[in-house]
C-alpha cells in the first residue's frame, strides 16, 4: 500500500518526506485554506518536493468549469492529480479529463455504488472517507472492503482505492489489510505510526547498558580497526 500525506503544510510534508515513507500528497480546499497561502504556489512547491501524485482540488460545481480548472491545474506540474467531488457534474468532468490523459482523484465517496460510478467514469483514484463515516456510527472500513471487492471483480476497472479521512494508526493497518492501494494520512497519525512506549523503553535500556562498555566511540573504534586491517 502506498502512503500519501494528507496536508498542505510544507513543513509537515518536508519532515515526513525526510523519513523516506511518502509516496504522494493529497490536499483539499479546507487544508489549503488552513495554510493561508497562495493555492497554486503551494501545489507547485509540494509537487517539486515530493515526486509522486499531488492532489489539487477543483472548486467549480459545473462540469465545463471543472474541466477548465482541471486542465489548468494539470499544467502546474507533472505530479498534479486533479481532485473532483463525486457529483453528476464531477463524473462528467472526471470522464472528460480522463479521456485527455489527466489523472483524477474522485473525492467525498461515502458509499460503494459511488465508487463504481467513479471507476466507470475513468477515475485514477477514488477517495472513500472512512473517518467521517465512523463519526456517523457507520463502519468506514466496511466501505473500503466493499470497494476493493467490487474493483477486483472487474479487471476492466483500473481505479485505485485511496483510503481517506484516516484518524489513527489502526485505520491504516485495517485499510492495508483490506487491500486499499493507498492511504492518505494526516501528519499527526504518521507520527503516531512510528511511536511505541516499548521502543522508547528498550532504547533507554540499551543506552544505559552501553555506558558500561569501556570504549563507547563506535566511529573512532571502527575507523581505527578498519585502518589496522588495511
Ligand atoms: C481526502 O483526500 C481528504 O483530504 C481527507 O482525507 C479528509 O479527511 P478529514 O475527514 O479528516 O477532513
Amino acid at each position: 500500500m502506498k502512503i500519501f500525506i494528507d496536508t498542505a503544510n510544507l513543513a509537515e510534508i518536508r519532515e515526513a518526506h525526510s523519513w523516506g515513507v511518502i509516496d504522494g500528497v493529497t490536499t483539499n480546499p479546507s487544508l489549503i485554506a488552513k495554510e493561508g497561502r497562495d493555492f497554486i504556489a503551494t501545489i507547485h512547491e509540494i509537487a517539486e518536493l515530493v515526486d509522486g501524485p499531488v492532489s489539487a482540488e477543483v472548486v467549480a460545481q459545473d462540469a465545463p468549469t471543472m474541466i477548465k480548472e482541471g486542465l489548468l491545474l494539470a499544467k502546474v506540474h507533472r505530479n498534479v492529480v486533479v481532485k473532483i467531488p463525486l457529483t453528476y457534474e464531477g463524473l462528467k468532468a472526471c470522464s472528460a479529463l480522463s479521456k485527455e490523459g489527466i489523472r483524477t482523484n474522485v473525492t467525498l465517496c461515502f458509499q460503494a455504488a459511488q465508487a463504481l460510478m467513479a471507476a466507470k467514469a475513468g477515475a485514477t483514484y477514488i477517495s472513500p472517507f472512512i473517518g467521517r463515516l465512523d463519526d456517523l456510527g457507520v463502519d468506514g472500513l466496511q466501505l473500503i472492503q466493499s470497494i476493493v471487492k467490487i474493483y477486483a471483480n472487474d479487471p476492466a476497472l483500473k481505479t485505485n482505492v485511496l483510503a481517506a479521512s484516516i484518524r489513527d494508526p489502526l485505520h491504516v493497518v485495517q485499510v492495508a489489510e483490506a487491500g486499499a492501494h493507498v492511504a492518505t494520512i494526516p501528519f499527526k497519525v504518521l507520527k503516531q505510526m512510528v511511536l511505541h512506549p516499548m521502543t522508547d523503553r528498550g532504547n533507554e535500556q540499551f543506552l544505559k547498558d552501553w555506558k558500561t562498555v569501556p570504549d563507547q566511540d563506535i566511529i573512532g573504534q571502527t575507523t581505527r580497526w578498519l585502518a589496522s586491517r588495511a
